[in-house]
């Protein structure tokens, strides 16, 4: 049955398309900016507890429950008996939608940067407000960056998924490596380390309690079924625990590296670590400046290009969801589901491009309750499906694991090519995660957080 659906064809492949979809722009573009929002080193903290308390045993879960079903997302739970938790599927295509919606755009912005840097055009770092309201050029670039993922998603996954993330994830590594070996010969390095590493619990409240945890979901690729697809294509022979971790340290460990990185440059370029969405953009271009005309557009296009194919990655795995949905329950053809969705993604999209200062209604679109300034319709889609929905969805994995699938078929599943599972350490840690920690930390959460953030009751 695996076979006609294409299979990963080894267990590199497999860790190398899930490490493709976790790490992204969430790595690189959103993790460093919400750190600066959320007070440097108190947000880092939090988001690390959540990825590997909370996150890593609820990754695993999606993973075994793809596996096990041999099916994508919504109709993974019929065939494990339970067919009415497929909305927990269904939420996931949704928001899948969604987050392509704005995740494109900024694709977008990467792509075009990467064709600025590569013109030596390093002033653009100063003109980011400007160059996100020039719609018809990141109109130009959303669109190609849509069309790149939706070529390969009508590929098919063994063909396209697993072919590029082998080649482009190492290289993205080697080049955030070295250049957080430049950022920390920098003047300015210690200033951002600090800012960064040293902890400062004064800074911690539920807001950053709340944006860090839909960032480690966001980061994972967690709580939308993503996984659950990419298990669906999974061997039995292979360490689902094991492959688990791999994928939940390498996204972890670049998200960690890319704020070693950005932080000293930040600081030497006299920007405000609360810049919001544009941080990496009008950061990095006056590094890339330092190093010179011609080794800073190499060095700056590179950057911009492996970004781009890191958030390529991604993209593949979101578009996916709606797609493997359609192919599986409707029997719509493959290449048909991907052009479907990939309108509906590009007219969702519009809103958020325009809410950058080109329309007045989509910059200042909601003032919630009881809060000061209004956000952007970017920002209120990202707090919606990442900060609230993707929490709610990893809540109703670890629920349906536990109290519905039951922890006994969860674990015979993790035990397939890994038979000394159940007696493991590991076991331990994901039974008692999913049971005593997911459900009552995500539940008080998710209903604190709602009720304070889009009602205005304050809780705590
Ligand atoms: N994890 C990706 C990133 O960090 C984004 C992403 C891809 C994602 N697939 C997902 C987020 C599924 C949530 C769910 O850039």
């Amino acid at each position: 049955m695996a076979s006609s659906r294409g299979t990963f064809s080894n267990k590199f492949g497999f860790i190398a398309a899930a490490a493709g979809s976790a790490v992204g722009l969430g790595n690189i573009w959103k993790f460093p900016f919400e750190v600066g929002n959320g007070g440097g080193s108190a947000f880092l903290i939090v988001y690390l507890l959540f990825c590997f308390v909370l996150c890593y045993p609820i990754l695993v879960t999606e993973i075994a429950i793809g596996r096990k079903s041999q099916k994508s997302a919504p109709l993974a739970f019929k065939p494990l008996g339970h067919p009415k938790w497929s909305i927990i599927g269904i939420l996931g295509v949704f928001c899948a939608v969604i987050i392509l919606s704005f995740y494109n755009i900024v694709a977008g912005w990467v792509l075009g940067y990467f064709v600025e840097m590569l013109l030596g055009n390093f002033e653009i770092g100063n003109h980011f407000n400007e160059y996100v309201n020039d719609i018809a050029e990141v109109g130009g670039y959303t669109i190609a960056f849509l069309l790149a993922t939706a070529y390969i998603v009508s590929q098919g996954v063994t063909k396209g998924i697993e072919k590029f993330s082998k080649i482009l994830m190492p290289l993205l590594i080697v080049i955030i490596l070295l250049l957080t070996i430049y950022a920390l010969t920098l003047d300015s390095a210690m200033e951002g380390i600090t800012f960064y590493l040293v902890p400062d619990f004064s800074k911690l409240n539920l807001n950053v309690i709340y944006r860090a945890l839909g960032q480690s979901f966001f980061s994972l690729s967690l709580g939308l079924g993503a996984l659950m697809t990419y298990g669906s294509y999974l061997s039995k022979k292979e360490n689902i625990v094991s492959a688990g971790a791999i994928i939940t340290i390498v996204d972890v460990g670049i998200a960690f590296l890319a704020g070693l990185m950005i932080f000293p440059f930040v600081f030497s370029q006299g920007i405000e670590p609360e810049g919001g969405a544009g941080l990496i953009f009008m950061t990095m271009p006056g590094i890339f400046q330092t190093m010179g005309p011609t080794l800073g557009a190499i060095i700056g296009s590179l950057f911009f290009l492996l970004l781009s194919f890191a958030a390529l990655t991604s993209t593949i795995s979101l578009l996916e969801l709606p797609v493997a949905y359609m192919v599986d329950k409707h029997k719509i053809k493959r290449k048909n589901a991907v052009w479907y969705s990939s309108a509906i993604i590009l007219l969702l999209g519009i809103p958020s491009m325009l809410g950058n200062g080109y329309s007045e209604f989509f910059t200042n679109f909601i003032t919630y309750v009881g809060a000061e300034k209004p956000v952007n319709f970017m920002d209120f889609v990202t707090d919606i499906a990442s900060n609230t929905l993707l929490p709610f969805g990893g809540l109703m994995v670890s629920i349906f694991a536990i109290y519905a699938w039951k922890r006994v078929n969860l674990f015979e599943e993790l035990s397939q090519g890994n038979a000394k599972f159940p007696n493991t350490f590991l076991a331990k840690y994901i039974g008692f995660s999913l049971k005593y920690i997911a459900p009552p930390v995500l539940g008080t959460i998710f209903i604190i957080t709602v009720l304070e953030i889009f009602f205005g009751v304050k809780i705590i």
